[in-house]
């Protein structure tokens, strides 16, 4: 353990921290150590990675001291923040402000930002299709993560632009549902566009590729995503592999979606449109071959609904 690289996993109970934790420890040989920070060392994914041999370690990102103790001593960390904690783009800034400060004072080799696109620089200022959120944003877990990237300059750093989890299916309640009459419909705002989509546990995979690969990827962007699909194409997917009717599609407008009124249906209804409007852009930042290089064991969609089987038909209603 005393002569491995220590990588400072913020988000070790979560999805992206939760597999890259689960990357390193499963890779005794691989000369990295994981010392999982949380804020609550007795939940149980905390004593789940302890009990795997990590090293839990209390800190918050609201509290920059607690960092810079959490990471002193370590080679690396995997930044990354929640951003629907707390809906706020402006607090999750100040958190990788946190990160970043903690991480120059502790003097780390690597640091890999979890961040998204800045989804302004697609459209002017004044395009009207779609509102601005929280005064200044158009997606705003998107654009504070693309303002944050600044805080991070000044360090060994890799920005790694994620994508659309499809865990989103059964965790966020996004996937397709049964209808009074037993069929299955999935209303989204995407058109014909091609989503990029990940499963999560794979984007701390990719982290861990890049952590092993070191020199190689300071300084650079890193685009990545598992498969791009039609949301007609996962859904013909979905019904093949589970095994359930078809899914029949209701492509609504980002106008309808934003005014479905659950939390956070604005900000989902903009991201959605982004993807749908800007798909080429949106395609052109992320990388399969990139994705794939960084993570062999990369999973398609298919192979991710099979795995989640149950999960997915449970969330089916
Ligand atoms: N859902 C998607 O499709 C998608 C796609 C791309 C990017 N993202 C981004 O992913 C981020 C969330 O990552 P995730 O999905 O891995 O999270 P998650 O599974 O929801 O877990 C959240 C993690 O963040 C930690 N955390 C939250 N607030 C903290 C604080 N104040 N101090 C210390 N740790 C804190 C939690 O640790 P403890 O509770 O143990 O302290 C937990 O480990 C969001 O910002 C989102 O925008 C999501």
């Amino acid at each position: 353990m005393a002569d491995k690289k220590i990588i400072a996993v913020v988000g070790s109970t979560g999805s992206q921290g939760g597999g890259l934790c689960g990357a390193i420890l499963a890779d005794a040989s691989g000369g990295f150590a994981c010392r999982a920070i949380t804020r609550d060392p007795s939940k149980d994914q905390a004593k789940a990675l302890a009990a795997k041999g990590a090293e839990v370690v209390k800190a918050d990102l609201d509290d920059v001291e607690s960092l810079k103790k959490a990471f002193a001593g370590a080679y690396g960390v995997y930044a990354v923040t929640n951003f629907w904690e707390h809906f706020s783009g402006e607090k999750e800034k100040t958190q990788a402000k946190n990160i970043a400060d903690a991480a120059k004072a502790a003097g780390v080799k690597h640091v890999v930002w979890s961040t998204l696109e800045d989804t302004r620089k697609l459209m002017s200022a004044d395009d009207k299709r779609m509102p601005m959120l929280q005064d200044k944003y158009r997606v705003p877990h998107f654009d504070a993560k693309a303002e944050a990237d600044a805080y991070f300059q000044g360090l060994p750093v890799t920005y790694l632009v994620t994508s659309f989890y499809w865990d989103n299916f059964y965790t966020f309640g996004l996937g397709p549902k049964k209808g009074d009459d037993g069929k299955l419909g999935w209303t989204l705002p995407m058109g014909d566009a091609k989503l990029a989509g990940i499963a999560s546990s794979d984007i701390g995979k990719v982290a861990y590729g890049i952590f092993k690969a070191g020199q190689e990827y300071v300084g650079k962007t890193v685009g990545i995503l598992g498969e791009a699909l039609t949301v007609k194409e996962m859904g013909d997917k979905l019904s093949k592999v589970l095994g359930v009717g078809p899914v029949a599609y209701n492509a609504v407008e980002p106008d309808a979606y934003r005014g479905f009124g659950f939390p956070g249906a604005d900000e989902l209804g903009n991201m959605f449109q982004v993807y749908r409007d800007f798909e080429k852009q949106c395609l052109a930042n992320r990388s399969l071959a990139e994705t794939r290089k960084l993570d062999p064991a990369l999973q398609s969609f298919d192979k991710f609904v099979e795995a989640h089987k149950d999960q997915i038909i449970g969330s089916m209603g």
